[in-house]
């Protein structure tokens, strides 16, 4: 097992070529400007269902010229088996981010979130396989924890699903273990939890809480709590998540063919989020005064969501640098700058 420095040096000694899917997304622009940092060759695959070119645009601004040159971007869709074969080849290691996110939208729309999040991993999995990739890394989330009481989640213990959305990302964990099992194929699922920082989109109906609530403060527009605002959640800092996906991808092989939860290990109620996003804004000069206004659960929400990190920081040496407060204040700047 290596810490995320030695990691780190390796691929800038020896760099790869990584497939990151979904790329034009928050999670996936994030992964891409990391990996681009360290000189890594990335390919990167996105239809723009959810994301954006302005996301490439601003990775770009952050890169120098020689490491933007080791970018090539397809315009495809992971529902489509031919696009995935042709992003595959000659790829090290795949990240696999592309999906439709959301609880609710897959309440509101299970078919499309289906044909994306099932047939699209499938269509990816196989390609990856198909190429032999050295590993296939993929976000699985905390919703597969469904309906299970116990706290903090221990990946072992799964309860039922809760939404159309729970069911898509445990069938991906299904076809990554049966893909482990009969191929011997590299596979690693990464079960975030709420992750949030920079490019997370504030906009629309599905929008995450933590950029939504923070562009309405900032716009001085009513923040809704769903409940009572004791329902709590284990918010996970970008930065986290790439570490986990870096080190996932480059494990030794004993540590991979499992699933991982990716979060701080601590519980923040949404009342206590509002106050966090509330006194970020003041530091950086906003003036927030409103008060939140409760409504009514929202269907298929879990009630509490906290993550034992154990198997993560064992196996895989995660060190997760930052709990949610410092990840707000870092979020904070560009919320202020890209919310209009
Ligand atoms: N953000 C979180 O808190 C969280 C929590 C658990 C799991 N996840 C998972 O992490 C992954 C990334 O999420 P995110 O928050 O960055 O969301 P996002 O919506 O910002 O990114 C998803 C990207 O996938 C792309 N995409 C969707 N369908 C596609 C298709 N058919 N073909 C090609 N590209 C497609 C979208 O255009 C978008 O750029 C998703 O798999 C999501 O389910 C996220």
């Amino acid at each position: 097992m290596s810490s995320f420095e030695t990691v780190k040096t390796q691929l800038l000694a020896s760099p790869k070529t990584w497939l990151v899917t979904g790329v034009a997304g928050f999670i996936g622009s994030n992964l891409l400007e990391a990996l681009l940092k360290l000189n890594q060759k990335v390919i990167g695959l996105d239809n723009f269902a959810t994301g954006y070119q302005k996301n490439l645009d601003e990775v770009q601004q952050s890169v120098s010229s020689e490491q933007w040159q080791n970018f090539h971007f397809i315009k495809g869709d992971i529902r489509d088996f031919e696009t995935c074969q042709n992003a595959a080849n000659s790829v090290d290691y795949v990240l696999h981010q592309a999906a439709l996110g959301s609880v609710p939208r897959s309440i509101a729309d299970p078919i499309t979130t289906n044909a994306a999040n099932i047939t699209g991993f499938l269509n990816m999995l196989e390609a990856a396989k198909q190429h032999s990739v050295t590993s296939f890394v993929y976000a699985a989330s905390s919703s597969t924890y469904g309906d299970h009481p116990a706290l903090p989640k221990v990946e072992e213990n799964i309860g039922n699903p809760l939404s159309p959305y729970a069911v898509t990302k445990y069938v991906n964990e299904l076809y990554a273990s049966v893909y482990a099992r009969t191929y011997d194929f590299n596979c690693i699922g990464l079960r975030y939890f709420n992750v949030f920082g920079k490019r997370q989109d504030p906009d629309g109906a599905y929008a995450a809480v933590i950029p939504k609530w923070t562009a309405a403060m900032i716009k001085n527009e009513q923040v809704f709590i769903n409940g009572d605002g004791l329902t709590s959640r284990d918010f996970c800092y970008i930065e986290n998540t790439v570490q986990m996906n870096i080190l996932a991808a480059t494990a030794a092989k004993d540590a991979k063919n499992e699933v991982y939860n990716v979060a701080v290990g601590d519980r923040t109620t949404l009342n206590d989020l509002f106050a966090s996003i509330k006194t970020a804004l003041i530091d950086n000069g906003v003036n927030v005064e409103q008060a939140p206004e409760y409504r009514d659960f929202r269907a298929g929400d879990v009630r509490h969501s906290q993550a034992d990190i154990s198997k993560a920081a064992t196996k895989l040496g995660y060190a997760p640098g930052y709990k949610i407060q410092q990840g707000i204040l870092e979020a904070m700047p560009w919320y202020l700058n890209n919310v209009k």
